[in-house]
């Protein structure tokens, strides 16, 4: 043993990097059949996979200029680091953006702006921006719903993030005063961390899952009762990444606590169908939201991507004739993040935000809807003049997820479908989401969307506007063709906007359905 010993211990240093080297030339050249390269060229092969595995980052960090990266460029993703940090998120020198491009979009300001005067809400509070409709009041629900924030979490669901992601973005959303969408994954502990709650349930009804798969009006009746922080309930018809796909939850992913907050088996399989099982038809849709509400007390709204227009005809019929329908509609955009979705779709099915947005609205006009309903936006909205345009063209709050993700850190390495995000944000590594200092998180979250309010406000303001409710179609223009190039919005879609009933930001603060107060 000793002759062993002293023998390695007499090997010189080069000769274990160069046995090393052999090694591994013998193994790409006789032991595997997987990577050509590394057959071809042995060792240096591994190079070509190392460099291609950190290419995103070297891009983004290096090569990639300030307006060219997606979904979110160097400039949309440091606003938002900024702001979050509460540090100074200004740009000295003027824009760096073409202001000519196509899609770029202007809000038109008034020659003489808002003023907010002493005894008006935002004079003490700046960052005081509600809801101007409240969710459920038309349709006489028992538990009727004002947000208290116009920016809100997105469906994300805890299985999609990690516990402390979930649980940073709950508290932070009780700091805001703003709302935490569960996503699909069921109501998690870490979604019951003082936030306000819309409970979100897709075809897999985890959360509210009979043992059949089906969806139990029993246990959502029970789930309600027992958390009164679920202040809406949202049924996913589609999401803009991946309209139509269904997916499966591998067994090897149900631990004992996703087991028992899904309502599924401990390691067995679990399928979320491509459709939904409780309806499969336009009026079943309608008689399922009128139960949910009837039995819960609770506004139920609809999230979907827009596409073909027929089915969407006929629930406005429906609407119109019976007087009944969703409380709200979450439109989202093709351009909308995921966990995980086949480029295909990702890339191509389902509509961009602005025209899924004004097809579905000018619907609800035409029938004399709009009233009736809360209209809610996603897709790369956490944006003030975003926000404006899209509040202009009728959306009454927007909910964001990448932008939330960012705010608590993510980096947009883009690999959520690989477990191995490396800000701890969307992977259930317990070793990577150690790196989640949750109270820090949390405040970086409240600090963006506080940060959002207030700019959002800002630029109301500078519009002439008290509540970003009031903006019109005729105040924001969007370049479109070479002619003229800028057009307003309700020349480049052919509407506008059904006018808000809006008195007062006084009357928003003293709402006795005001969310954000603590359950
Ligand atoms: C990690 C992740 C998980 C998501 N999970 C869901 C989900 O469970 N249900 C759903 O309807 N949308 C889901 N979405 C879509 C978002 O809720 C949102 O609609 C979309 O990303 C657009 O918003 P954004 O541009 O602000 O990210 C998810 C998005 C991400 C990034």
């Amino acid at each position: 043993m000793e002759n062993i010993t002293d023998f390695l211990g007499n090997v010189p240093w080069w000769l274990w990097i160069v046995t090393f080297i052999l090694l591994v030339a013998i193994r790409d050249v006789f032991l595997q059949r997987s990577h050509t390269i590394n057959h071809n060229f042995p060792v240096v092969g591994h190079l070509r996979y190392w460099l291609e595995s950190i290419g995103p980052e070297m891009r983004q960090y290096f090569v990639a200029n300030n307006r060219e990266e997606l979904p979110f460029n160097r400039i949309e993703r440091g606003w938002i680091y900024a702001s979050a940090k509460k540090e100074n998120n200004y740009e000295g020198f003027g824009t760096d953006r073409d202001i000519y491009a196509h899609q770029h979009i202007f809000v038109k300001n008034a020659m003489i702006g808002y003023q907010v005067s002493e005894g008006h809400p935002n004079f003490e509070d700046p960052y005081f921006l509600a809801c101007a409709k409240v969710i459920g009041a038309y349709n006489k629900r028992k538990k009727p719903f004002r947000p208290a924030s116009v920016i809100n979490v997105s469906a994300m669901s805890f299985g999609s993030l990690s516990a402390a992601a979930v649980e940073a973005m709950n508290k932070g959303v009780a700091k805001a005063g703003a709302y935490h969408n569960t996503g699909e994954g069921g109501l998690s502990p870490y979604h019951k961390k003082g936030g306000d709650v819309v409970f979100h349930f897709g075809t897999g009804y985890f959360g509210v899952r009979s043992k059949d798969g089906n969806f139990s009006i029993e246990k959502m009746k029970i789930l309600v009762d027992e958390n009164p922080c679920i202040k809406a309930i949202e049924i996913k018809l589609s999401q803009g990444a991946k309209p139509g796909k269904g997916g499966v939850l591998p067994g090897s992913k149900i631990s004992r606590e996703i087991a028992e907050i899904r309502g599924v088996e401990i390691g067995k399989d679990v399928l979320s169908p491509a459709t939904h099982k409780a309806f499969d038809s336009i009026p079943e849709l309608l008689q399922l939201i009128e139960r949910i509400a009837d039995e819960t007390g609770l506004p139920v709204g609809i999230k979907a991507a827009i596409g073909k227009l027929d089915q969407w005809d006929e629930l406005t019929d429906l609407m119109k004739k019976t007087g009944k329908g969703p409380d709200f509609i979450t439109i989202d955009g093709g351009e909308g993040g995921t966990g995980a979705a086949p480029p295909s779709f990702a890339d191509h099915v389902s509509l961009p935000w602005v025209y899924g947005f004004a097809t579905i609205y000018k619907l609800f006009q035409d029938k004399g809807l709009c009233g009736r309903v809360v209209f809610i936006g996603s897709g790369k909205l956490g944006f003030p003049a975003k926000a404006a345009m899209a509040f202009a063209m009728g959306v009454d709050c927007i909910n964001v997820a990448r932008e939330a993700m960012m705010s608590i850190g993510c980096i947009q390495a883009q690999v959520c479908h690989t477990n191995r995000c490396p800000a701890g944000v969307a992977t259930q590594s317990k070793w990577l989401q150690a790196g989640i200092d949750v109270s820090l998180k949390s405040n970086r979250l409240a600090q963006y969307f506080k940060t959002f309010q207030k700019e959002f406000l800002e630029v109301t303001h500078a519009a002439g506007y008290q509540h970003p409710c009031q903006f019109t179609m005729n105040d924001i223009q969007v370049n479109v063709d070479d002619d003229y190039l800028s057009s307003d919005l309700k020349t480049v879609y052919g509407y506008e906007k059904t006018p808000v009933a809006f008195e007062s930001m006084k009357e928003l603060h003293d709402c006795i359905y005001l969310g954000g107060k603590p359950n």
